[in-house]
C-alpha cells in the first residue's frame, strides 16, 4: 500500500468508525474544520490525559490553568502577533490557488531528501548485510550532489527567512522552477504576508476598540497568569504550568485533514527559570518530550527533531520534533527557549512589575522560559497512523486493526452475550455494571462473534469478553486479546485485574522515568 493509499484509509476509517466527521458536514462542511466522533472524542480525551498526567501528576513542580480563549486585545500586541503572526503567501495565476511560499520551498526541498532515501533503499537491497550506511552516503556520487543541492537551497532559503525579503523567497521559487501542483504552470503572484489571526467583535459596538482575537496560540494566557499562580501556589523557580486547549489560526493552506486546521487544540507548557539556565532545561525538555513520544510504542525512527532554521526574535533554541506522517516528516511538537521575551512584553505594555523574588538570590528577575507545545490533533493523526494496520489472517480472510496504546483505546472493553437469549444478555449487563466504574465499556449483541470482533478490531478495543452458556454454571468467560488473537479461558472476578494492569496510563509513565 502507498503512503497516499495509507492516509486516504486512515481518513475513511475516520470516519466510517466515528473518530472524525467533516465538520457541519450535511451542509457541505466547513473547510479545515473537523468535529470527533463517539470514538475520536473517547482517544482524545485519553490523549490529553496522558499528556496532562505526565506534566502536572509525574512533576512535583508543574502545575495547571485552564485560561480564557478571549483575552485583553493588547496581549496580542505585547506578544508580537498583531504585527508579525504572518504567512508569506503566493498565488498561482494559472490555478487561482493560494500557497504558504515557504512550504512550496520544503516540498521541493523534500523531493531532494526523497531521492537520497531512495539511492539508501537501493544500495541496502544490492549490497544487504556488507551495507555501510554511512560510507555510502559519504561517497555515492548521487547522493553527494543531492545533499549539495539541499544545502545550496538552505543557505538561500535560510538567509531569505531571515531578512524578511519576501522577493527574494519568490525568486528562490522561479530560479527553482518550482510548479504548482494543480496547474504544472510557474505563473506566479508576488509574495504577500498574511496575518493569521481570527479577529471578532466584543459588546455592541463594532468599532475597532471592540475587536478582540480568537487565540492563536494558548501560551499567553499563561504568561499573564504566571504571577497568580506563582503567588497564589507558592512555586519556586524552576517551576512549570500547563495548559490544554482550543487555538484558532485563520490558515490559508488547510489541508492534509486534521494535520492543520483552522480551530485545533494544543497542549502547551511553558517551563519558568533562572536567567542562564535555559539551555541546560531545553535539553531537559527535548529529551523528556521524545520519551513522552517514545513511550506510546511507536518505533524510534517514526520520529525526529529538527533544528529550526530561522529563529524567532524571542527565542535562542527552538527544535520540532517531527513525525512521519503518510505525506512525510512534518512537525508534531515544538520546544522553544523563549527567553524573557513575553514576560518582558507584557511588563512593557502594562507598566507592571512581572519579576519573580529568588530566595535564594535575594534578588528580583524576569524569568525565562522554556516551551513545549504540542497539538493535540496532530498527536491523534500520528497515533492513528501507527495503529492502523490491515492484516492477512491464517484462514485467509483479512481484518483491519487499531492497535492502539491500551491506554488510550476509546473503548477498553465488550462485554458479548454469545445469544441475545438464554439469560446471557443479563449475564453481560452483570459484568458491565460491575467494570464500568472503572473502565468505559459496552455490550454488543448483534451478529456472529466474528463480525463484533472485526467491530471491535477496527475501533481498537484491547479486550472482548464473550459470555456463553457455560458461563453461567462456571462463572468463567472467554476474554480475547486484540493484537494476538488469543482467547483464554478465566473467571469473572479476575477480569477487572488483567484490564486495569493493560490499560493502565501507568504503563506509559513508567517508560518515561
Ligand atoms: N506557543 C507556541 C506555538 O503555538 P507552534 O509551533 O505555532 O507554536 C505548536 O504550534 C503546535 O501546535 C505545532 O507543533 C502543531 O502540533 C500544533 N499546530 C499548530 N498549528 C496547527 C494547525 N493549524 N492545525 C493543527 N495543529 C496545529
Amino acid at each position: 500500500m502507498t503512503q497516499e493509499d495509507l492516509f486516504k484509509k486512515i481518513i475513511a476509517h475516520s470516519k466510517e468508525y466515528g473518530f472524525i466527521f467533516q465538520s457541519s458536514e450535511i451542509y457541505d462542511g466547513l473547510s479545515a474544520v473537523y468535529d470527533y466522533g463517539q470514538n475520536g472524542v473517547e482517544l482524545k480525551n485519553n490523549i490529553r490525559e496522558y499528556w496532562w498526567k505526565s506534566m502536572v501528576q509525574m512533576h512535583e513542580n508543574i502545575v495547571g490553568l485552564d485560561s480564557a480563549i478571549f483575552m485583553h486585545p493588547t496581549i496580542w500586541k505585547a506578544s508580537g502577533h498583531v504585527d508579525a503572526f504572518n504567512d508569506p503567501l503566493i498565488d498561482n495565476k494559472d490555478s487561482k490557488k493560494r500557497y504558504r511560499a515557504d512550504v512550496l520551498i520544503e516540498d521541493f526541498r523534500a523531493k531532494y531528501e526523497q531521492k537520497i532515501s531512495k539511492e539508501v533503499e537501493k544500495a541496502e537491497k544490492k549490497f544487504g548485510d556488507a551495507f555501510n550506511k554511512e560510507q555510502f552516503l559519504a561517497t555515492n556520487p548521487n547522493v553527494i550532489r543531492n545533499v549539495e543541492k539541499i544545502n545550496e537551497l538552505n543557505k538561500r532559503f535560510v538567509a531569505a527567512l531571515e531578512k524578511n525579503d519576501l522577493n527574494e523567497i519568490r525568486q528562490i521559487i522561479i530560479d527553482n522552477e518550482i510548479v504548482c501542483p494543480i496547474s504544472g504552470t510557474k505563473n506566479w503572484t508576488e509574495v504577500r504576508q498574511f496575518n493569521l489571526m481570527f479577529s471578532t467583535q466584543m459588546g455592541s459596538l463594532s468599532e475597532d476598540a471592540n475587536t478582540i482575537y480568537l487565540r492563536p496560540e494558548t501560551a499567553q494566557g499563561i504568561f499573564v497568569n504566571y504571577l497568580n499562580i506563582q503567588k497564589t501556589g507558592r512555586m519556586k523557580i524552576p517551576f512549570g504550568i500547563a495548559q490544554t486547549g482550543k487555538a484558532f489560526r485563520n490558515e490559508i493552506v488547510a489541508r492534509q485533514f486534521i494535520f492543520r486546521m483552522r480551530e485545533f487544540e494544543q497542549m502547551e507548557l511553558q517551563f519558568f527559570v533562572k536567567p542562564g539556565e535555559e539551555l541546560t532545561w531545553f535539553e531537559y525538555w527535548k529529551e523528556q518530550r521524545m520519551k513522552w513520544h517514545k513511550a506510546l510504542g511507536i518505533p524510534a525512527e517514526k520520529y525526529r527533531f529538527h533544528q529550526h532554521e530561522k529563529l524567532a526574535h524571542y527565542a535562542n533554541a527552538a527544535f520540532d520534533i517531527e513525525f512521519e506522517f503518510p505525506f512525510g516528516f512534518k512537525e508534531l511538537e515544538g520546544i522553544h527557549s523563549r527567553t524573557d521575551f513575553d514576560l518582558n512584553q507584557h511588563e512593557k505594555f502594562t507598566n507592571k512589575k512581572l519579576r519573580y523574588f529568588d530566595p535564594e538570590l535575594n534578588e528580583s528577575y524576569v524569568p525565562y522560559v522554556v516551551e513545549t507545545s504540542i497539538g493535540l490533533d496532530r498527536t491523534f493523526l500520528a497515533i492513528m497512523t501507527y495503529a492502523y494496520n490491515e492484516e492477512k489472517l491464517a484462514d485467509g480472510t483479512e481484518r483491519v486493526v487499531l492497535k492502539l496504546p491500551a491506554a488510550l483505546a476509546p473503548v477498553k472493553a465488550v462485554v458479548m452475550p454469545l445469544v441475545k437469549k438464554d439469560g446471557l444478555p443479563e449475564k453481560a449487563r452483570e459484568i458491565i455494571d460491575n467494570l464500568k466504574f472503572d473502565f468505559n465499556c459496552q455490550i454488543d449483541e448483534k451478529d456472529s462473534i466474528g463480525k463484533r470482533y472485526r467491530r471491535q478490531d477496527a475501533v481498537g478495543t484491547p479486550f472482548c469478553i464473550t459470555v456463553d452458556h457455560q458461563t453461567l454454571e462456571d462463572n468463567m468467560v472467554t476474554l480475547r486479546y486484540r493484537d494476538s488473537m488469543e482467547q483464554e479461558r478465566i473467571p469473572i472476578e479476575q477480569l477487572s485485574g488483567i484490564i486495569s494492569e493493560k490499560v493502565s496510563l501507568k504503563n506509559l509513565f513508567k517508560l518515561q522515568a
